[in-house]
């Protein structure tokens, strides 16, 4: 069987910091694989790979990077310059609830930076230099909304849609030059952007996931080359099974709630 560590000998995992990318490191760390950790939070990941390192005997290196602002992924690309990266963790993400005409045109666009362009200057530059190595692998992560849109959430799941639809696509283009490209769709993963987000946990249809589970899965299906992958059977169960309207319906009102606990936080 394939594993991870063939991948190596280095991986970049952008978000690393928290939730689903430090799960990521640590998982990845675990199989021998060097790390390029990327995030803003210097002091969360300095402490992380410094465990890290300690603990699996590997090389960690850490850019901190504010991915919201245009260019900046050239950052982890320069950084990165001089090792041999076989391995994209394109992670990091962010996104805030509330009703679209309320929020801030500026902040939109810097989210837009994180969530979709930070994506595609890390998928360009890495693909390249793994088709001229003549191997090499990417996780985008994406979210479940980007299926279909949410409400109350409208403009995060639209730039998430970009990552889907790039990564669904590179998924079959990058094939033939050796680069095994999959997009990961978590919708219910327990990380701290639920507590960002004003997210009651007991108000989701299903208990959310522990990130080492969702990435051990995603690990998986990543090894078996599939195109995408959502976490968790029983998620996977509700959109196949829920109708449409129905969906909307329920996340735009659990949206909603989540909107108004962080304005009453706020306020408080
Ligand atoms: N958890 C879920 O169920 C869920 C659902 C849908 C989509 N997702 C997606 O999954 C990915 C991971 O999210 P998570 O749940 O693990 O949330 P998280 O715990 O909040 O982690 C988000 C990570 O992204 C980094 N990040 C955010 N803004 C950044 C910026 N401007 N520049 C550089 N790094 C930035 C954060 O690091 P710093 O703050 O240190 O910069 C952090 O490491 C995101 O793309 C998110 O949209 C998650």
């Amino acid at each position: 069987m394939v594993e991870i560590r063939t991948y190596g000998p280095w991986a970049v995992v952008t978000g690393a910091s928290s939730g689903i990318g430090r799960a990521f490191a640590e998982q990845l760390a675990a199989s021998g694989l060097h790390l390029v950790l990327a995030a803003r939070s210097t002091d969360r990941l300095e402490t992380l790979g410094a465990g890290l390192a300690r603990a699996h005997g590997i090389e960690c290196r850490v850019v901190t990077v504010d991915l919201g602002r245009e260019g900046t992924a050239e950052e982890i690309v320069q950084a990165t310059a001089d090792i041999d990266v076989g391995l994209l963790i394109s992670n990091a993400g962010t996104g805030m609830p509330g009703r679209f005409l309320d929020q801030d045109l500026a902040d939109m666009h810097r989210r837009l930076t994180v969530n979709a362009t930070a994506h595609l200057d890390l998928a360009h530059a890495f693909g390249r230099r793994f088709a001229d190595r003549g191997r090499g692998g990417m996780v985008l992560v994406s979210a479940l909304g980007a299926d279909h849109g949410l409400p109350n959430m409208a403009h995060e799941s639209a730039s998430k849609a970009y990552v889907h639809s790039l990564g669904g696509a590179l998924h079959y283009e990058l094939a033939s030059v050796g680069v095994q490209v999959m997009v990961l769709m978590p919708g219910n993963v327990d990380t701290p952007i639920m507590d960002e987000f004003g997210i009651d946990r007991a108000s989701m249809p299903i208990r959310p996931l522990p990130a080492h589970v969702a990435v051990r899965e995603a690990l998986a299906a990543f090894l078996k080359g599939r195109a995408k992958h959502i976490p968790d059977r029983k998620m996977r169960a509700i959109v196949r099974l829920l109708p449409h309207k129905v969906s909307m319906r329920a996340n735009g009102r659990m949206l909603g709630r989540a909107a108004q606990n962080l304005a009453e936080r706020r306020a408080a």
